[in-house]
This record gives C-alpha cells, sequence and structure tokens, in this order.
C-alpha cells in the first residue's frame, strides 16, 4: 500500500493528529507548528517528499515541494498568497469555511455592544465607577429589531448572519458577485456588487465579508462610507485592504458614520500608534473573530473529510478557485 505522504504547519492538538492519522494506516503524517502571522522562514525543508500539506502558509518554491498535489489552507483568505508560485501551478488548493457560526456571533456581539453602549458603560460605571445621574438618558441603547442589516459578500459568514440578524427581527440585503440582478435568497435579498452604492444609504449595520482580491481591494472607499447614514455602524470581518483606511478614519471622525467594529486592518499588527486605539466610536479586536475553542475540532473535522475525499478521488470541499481568487 502506496504511503501517502502529508505535512502539517497547522498548530494541531496531539488529539487533531491522531485522528487525522486515524484516517487511514497510509497516511504518514508530520508535522512542525507555525503561528499563522509567524513568517514561515525555513517550511521548506520538510516539503521534498510531501504530496498534501495542511497549512497556513504557502511562500515557497515549487521545486521545494515537487510532490506536492493539494494545500489544505487552516484559513479562509488566501490573499496571502497573491504571487506566491503555488497560486500559479496546479496544485489544488482548499480554504476551510468553518468560520461561519463564529464570525456571525461576533458580528452580533459587535452590533449589539454598540447599539447597547457597553464600551462606554465598561469604561464609565463599571472602571470608573460613575453611577450615571439618569440611566435611562444616559445608557438607553438602540434596539436592532427593525433596522436593516447589509452584508457585502453573501458567501458562508454572510448567510450564517443573515439567519441570525433575521431571527432578531432585522431586514437584511446583501450583495454577491456572482449575482447577475437581484434575486431572493432565504428571505434575503440579493444584489450585485455594483448595486451596493444604492443599498448604502438603507443600511443601519453594514457587514464587509469580503475576500481580498484585485476587484475588492479598497472597494469600500470615500463614497461609499459618504453614502452610509451617519449613524452607521460599519463592520469588517474580512479583510483590512477592502475599506481604504485612510477615508475610514476621516469617516469616524468627522461623523460621516456613527461607528466601526474592526477585526481586520491593512497592517496588522496592528500598530500600537495606530489612531484607531483613540477613537471613542470603534470596536477594535486583533484578527480573532473566527477563532473560538471550537476551531480545532472543526479544522480537524475538515481536514478528516478532505483526507477521506482525496483517497477516493472524490471532489474536495471548499476548492479555492484560482482565478477569483477565493
Ligand atoms: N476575520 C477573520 O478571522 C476571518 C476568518 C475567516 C474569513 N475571513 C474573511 O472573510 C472572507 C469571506 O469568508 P467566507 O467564508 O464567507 O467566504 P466565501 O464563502 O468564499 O464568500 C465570499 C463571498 O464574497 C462574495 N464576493 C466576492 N467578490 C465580491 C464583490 N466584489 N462584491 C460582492 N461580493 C463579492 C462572493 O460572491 P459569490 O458567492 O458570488 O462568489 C461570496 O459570496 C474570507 O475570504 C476572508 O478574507 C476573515
Amino acid at each position: 500500500m502506496d504511503e501517502l505522504r502529508v505535512h502539517s504547519t497547522l498548530r494541531l492538538p496531539d488529539d487533531s493528529l491522531a485522528r487525522i492519522r486515524g484516517v487511514a494506516p497510509r497516511i504518514r503524517l508530520t508535522s512542525r507548528p507555525l503561528t499563522p502571522y509567524e513568517p514561515p522562514a525555513g517550511m521548506e525543508r520538510d516539503l521534498a517528499d510531501v504530496e498534501v500539506l495542511l497549512s497556513y502558509h504557502a511562500a515557497f518554491e515549487m521545486a521545494a515541494a515537487p510532490r506536492l498535489r493539494w494545500l489544505q489552507m487552516g484559513g479562509d483568505g488566501v490573499d496571502h498568497l497573491r504571487g506566491r508560485p503555488v497560486l500559479q501551478s496546479d496544485v489544488l488548493i482548499t480554504n476551510a469555511r468553518i468560520f461561519d457560526a463564529p464570525i456571525a456571533e461576533y458580528v452580533i456581539a459587535s452590533m449589539i455592544a454598540y447599539f447597547r453602549a457597553f464600551p462606554r458603560m465598561l469604561e464609565r460605571f463599571q472602571r470608573g465607577r460613575v453611577w450615571p445621574a439618569n440611566q435611562w438618558d444616559e445608557y438607553a441603547g438602540q434596539d436592532a429589531a427593525g433596522k436593516t442589516m447589509i452584508i457585502v459578500g453573501y458567501g458562508s459568514i454572510g448567510r450564517k448572519l443573515a439567519r441570525i440578524a433575521r431571527s432578531l427581527d432585522m431586514t437584511v440585503l446583501a450583495t454577491r458577485r456572482s449575482a447577475a440582478s437581484p434575486v431572493r435568497e432565504d428571505g434575503v435579498e440579493v444584489r450585485p456588487p455594483h448595486a451596493l452604492r444604492e443599498l448604502l444609504p438603507g443600511g443601519d449595520v453594514v457587514v464587509v465579508c469580503l475576500p481580498l482580491t484585485d476587484e475588492t481591494e479598497g472597494s469600500i472607499g470615500e463614497a461609499e462610507l459618504r453614502a452610509m447614514k451617519r449613524t452607521a455602524y460599519l463592520i469588517n470581518i474580512g479583510r483590512g485592504k477592502v475599506i481604504d483606511e485612510a477615508a475610514l478614519l476621516r469617516a469616524l471622525r468627522e461623523g460621516w458614520i456613527g461607528g466601526a467594529g474592526l477585526d481586520v486592518h491593512a497592517r496588522t499588527p496592528l500598530p500600537p500608534d495606530s489612531p484607531f486605539f483613540d477613537l471613542p466610536n470603534v470596536i477594535l479586536t486583533p484578527h480573532m473573530s473566527g477563532i473560538s475553542q471550537g476551531y480545532y475540532g472543526r479544522v480537524t473535522d475538515l481536514v478528516c473529510e478532505n483526507l477521506r475525499r482525496y483517497m477516493t478521488g472524490a471532489p474536495l470541499l471548499n476548492v479555492v478557485d484560482k482565478q477569483k481568487g477565493y
């Protein structure tokens, strides 16, 4: 029986590695974990005989991995592979798409924290110990019910988010690349990307769930931000560079929009002197919206299922379209 050489740079716990080895006796799995953000210097040394790579990274020359057939990413975005040889090669790339539930929950948490003034209450009341003169006047927040959410990029995350938002009695509108004309999907009106400008003035919450591609980079700029309501809350869980950050900074300082929840940033790590840290109308997180304690179980389920498919020649889950870039 031919050995199947699999190498992982994912940070998988031992029980996950054991589950992957347990998929079939012919699997020979090696593991040298890298953090998702660690510069992947030297990963080539492990790839000479590898057919299947489980990784967050693929910054190597193809000559270092002559037998590589399939790259399973531990994350979703493949924007960091732009210009990398693997994207020009015939290696099959699959991504994770296991972030729909944790990110949908994160978006709802951010929206409600903003609507219900949690940051201000934690700062002034809990940390400052100041009982308000009139808490109804000072802290009465906004209702989600009756508001409109616009989801920019109606993929796996957007669809999960829409279901929760609709259960909160919100109206949900969305855009997706392949929508040639307006369609209704599960109670959500889905429009083509060019319709976004018309939708924005009606949005109370605008959630950017876009991959970073040549098309989407900088696609939320001054015109889009100025088209939003002055009270709108903009949440970005896609990629930082989809939004023109200089324009966003002005929008937040000058009140073109009400506030922003930003999990992704044009520069990662976000530098300590970033002006976004000083804005009272921003809820910032360090690119972790997709990571909950269930991550390792979910990514292991996916890897095991895709390995089974790979070994039987069945179509793999979550194949990345290299032309489209997601
Ligand atoms: N913050 C985090 O921790 C985190 C974690 C996971 C993912 N992400 C980011 O979130 C992105 C989306 O994830 P996903 O799992 O939902 O991906 P997905 O299922 O591939 O969905 C991407 C969606 O974006 C749409 N799209 C692409 N270009 C567009 C455009 N120009 N205008 C409007 N819609 C466009 C696609 O349209 P079609 O359906 O028509 O193709 C698709 O619906 C990922 O690519 C990644 O960058 C971030």
